[in-house]
């Protein structure tokens, strides 16, 4: 009893990790300068005005800190921020930006005392700061209003605000900003769609998050409402389509409720973005940034949605400590996407996508190299950008990692300890080791069984795919097989009534090795996937076009590259056309003149294939 009063009494220890260890601020982050096991930031109060004809964010921020070891100095991240000037508790004082490092930017010193409570710092973000993209109204879907949006993830936070950007700690925040009155403001938070800021929003995130979960978007939006908790903002052209295309969210909120407890950020929105937007999607707390490609009309890539709402448990509330241990975010929410995709559309349905995606990591670590230390789950990436251990790796080995533990522990106790983890861990942090000692004590100790079946280090701690990956199989993909054979052999176009978009998918990956330009036409004149609207189609097509030669396909190659800017499709794009001395010159071309419509985050990727790096 004493012990539950003692909590009440001080709210930021009912988040701490262990006592003495507020939200876990003892875990070193190689990619970040700042020091919260001595001084923490605990609250965070915006004040930025945006600016869209300098493309600039302008103002202040407060920094609520509490100094847990008397610290003389609070280390913040930039990264390209012009910083004009930092008081502590009201009070001018001199500050020290430090020369700038590549990846992680500048260190921002600070002096404190024992007694410093708040930190303000006046500041402004740089043109071309690496979080945001300042849209053209040709860049928009109404192309008429500019559009500004954010991504944090992994370590841009501090190229808009100056914090300590380590996913180690939480902190709850406010913010207030300012944007031409035309225009709506978002942010990733609880908010109130009706709210009419006329140019001025108030936003408030009561519950602890890291800073990577900080987003900001401001653009001509409006709002339509599954119920009173789920919705969509779109562009105003773009919302009938997107509430179309989404319309299974509220049955994908309750699915994933049963699994893993209450959703618990009072509410899920998303928003569709400009077609510009760097990722698929990204699950900023409470209104997730989504790309428009995978709206199709045919709601065929609505797992994307899932895989982000997954997020709000793997990751929001129980998140990656550093980047290190990047798969305990995105390998627990691929295997959570995948079981909500499970209850909603049925087990065939899910085999499919999983069996996609187990093909895609075969390959990816046959490319890398079965003792390529990257293939690991744990990963090493200091001096590194975050950037390079964010591929198939901490994605689906991490996801196959969890359904091999399901599988040898059966279903029922695997989503009880599940449900338990998540339910013991919320708004804490988590490191790889942390959870396989917990796995270890809540789960393996009692089933000796599953260790035999599953060894955790060779998947943790090992490289290439262990023994026990989960053998997944398709009976709708064993049709797809049979189609696939007899094209190779006879160039017979296959029967594709009822085939899904997934068929197509695993159609074209299967004959793909064995294309030519002579098939390339024929597949076309049946098909006319040059034309076709689905992303994640016309990407695989626009490969094969690369590798056979087929000219008809590459200005309709060209357009896609000049408005989708979603890396997952461009870079390989790039890369394949690139690494082809036929197509260089005309590729180099094209992305010369695609280049500045993409976000800083494809820039960077994209620069490098150019640079061979
Ligand atoms: N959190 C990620 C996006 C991300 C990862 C941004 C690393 C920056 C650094 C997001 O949840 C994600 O995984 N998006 C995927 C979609 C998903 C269905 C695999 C994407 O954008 O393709
Ligand atoms: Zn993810």
């Amino acid at each position: 009893m004493k012990s539950i009063l003692f909590l009440m009494l001080i709210p930021f220890a009912m988040f701490a990790d262990k006592p003495g260890d507020e939200r876990g601020v003892n875990i070193k982050d190689a990619h970040s300068y700042s020091n919260p096991a001595e001084i923490v930031v605990q609250h965070l109060d915006l004040n930025l005005k945006a600016d869209f004809s300098t493309k600039k964010l302008v103002g202040f921020v407060d920094l609520q800190v509490k100094n847990l070891t008397d610290a003389d100095t609070l280390r913040l991240d930039t990264y390209n921020l012009k910083i004009e000037s930092v008081k502590v508790n009201d009070a001018p004082v001199k500050f020290i930006l430090k020369p700038a490092d590549e990846i992680l930017g500048s260190e921002l010193d600070i002096p404190v005392t024992a007694s410093t409570k708040v930190v303000t710092i006046n500041y402004e973000t740089s043109p071309d700061a690496r979080a945001l993209q300042w849209l053209s109204p040709e860049q928009t879907a109404g192309k008429i209003y500019p559009f500004l949006f954010t991504q944090s993830e992994a370590i841009l936070a501090r190229s808009w605000i100056p914090l300590q950007d380590t996913p180690g700690i939480k902190f709850t925040w406010t913010a207030t900003i300012h944007c031409p009155k035309e225009l709506m403001a978002l942010m990733s938070c609880p908010q109130n769609p009706k709210q009419i800021g006329n140019g001025n929003y108030s936003f408030k995130m009561p519950l602890p998050v890291p800073s990577y979960l900080m987003a900001l978007s401001i653009g001509d939006l409006a709002y339509k409402a599954y119920d009173n908790r789920c919705g969509i903002y779109a562009e105003p052209v773009m919302l009938g389509k997107a509430f179309h295309e989404f319309s299974d969210l509220p049955a994908m909120i309750a699915s994933a409720e049963q699994l893993y407890g209450k959703y618990p950020w009072i509410q899920y929105d998303v928003l569709v973005l400009p077609p510009s937007f760097p990722f698929g999607g990204m699950e900023n707390p409470c209104v997730t940034f989504a790309t428009p490609t995978i709206i199709t009309g045919d709601r065929s890539l609505v797992s994307l949605i899932a895989h982000e709402l997954a997020h709000s448990w793997s990751g929001n509330l129980v998140t990656n400590a550093t980047w290190n241990d990047f798969w305990l975010n995105e390998g627990f929410t691929v295997y959570f996407e995948s079981r909500i995709m499970e209850k909603i559309y049925g087990k065939d349905y899910a085999d499919m996508l999983n069996l996609l995606s187990q093909n895609e990591l075969k390959h990816t670590v046959a490319v890398m190299g079965d003792n390529n230390p990257d293939t690991k789950l744990f990963l090493d990436l200091k001096g590194r950008d975050p950037d390079d251990g964010m591929g198939d790796i901490a994605y689906e080995k991490g996801r196959f990692f969890l359904m091999a533990l399901e599988e040898a522990a059966g279903r029922d106790v695997w989503d009880a300890f599940l449900k338990k983890y998540f339910e013991e861990h919320r708004f804490q942090t988590m490191t790889t080791e942390k959870f396989v000692k917990y796995l270890d004590a809540n789960l393996l100790q009692e089933n000796p069984l599953i260790k035999q079946k599953v060894n955790v280090d060779e998947w943790v701690y090992g490289t290439g795919l262990p023994k026990s990956l989960p053998v997944i199989k398709s009976r709708y993909f064993d049709t797809v097989e049979k189609a696939a054979a007899a094209f190779i052999k006879t160039s017979a176009i296959p029967d594709t009534t009822r085939w899904t978009t997934h068929h197509y998918l695993h159609f074209l990956r299967t004959v793909a090795p064995e294309m030519t330009y002579e098939k390339a036409v024929a597949l076309d004149n049946h098909f006319h996937f040059t034309q076709i609207q689905n992303s994640e189609i016309a990407f695989d097509w626009f490969m094969i076009a690369i590798a056979c030669h087929y000219k008809p396909a590459y200005q309709a190659l060209e357009n896609f590259l000049n408005t989708v800017g979603r890396r997952k499709y461009i870079a390989p794009l790039y890369r394949k056309a690139a690494a082809d001395t036929t197509l260089k010159p005309w590729i180099e071309k094209v992305y010369q003149t695609a280049r500045p419509g993409y976000h800083a985050v494809a820039v960077k990727t994209i620069d490098e294939i150019f640079e061979g790096k």
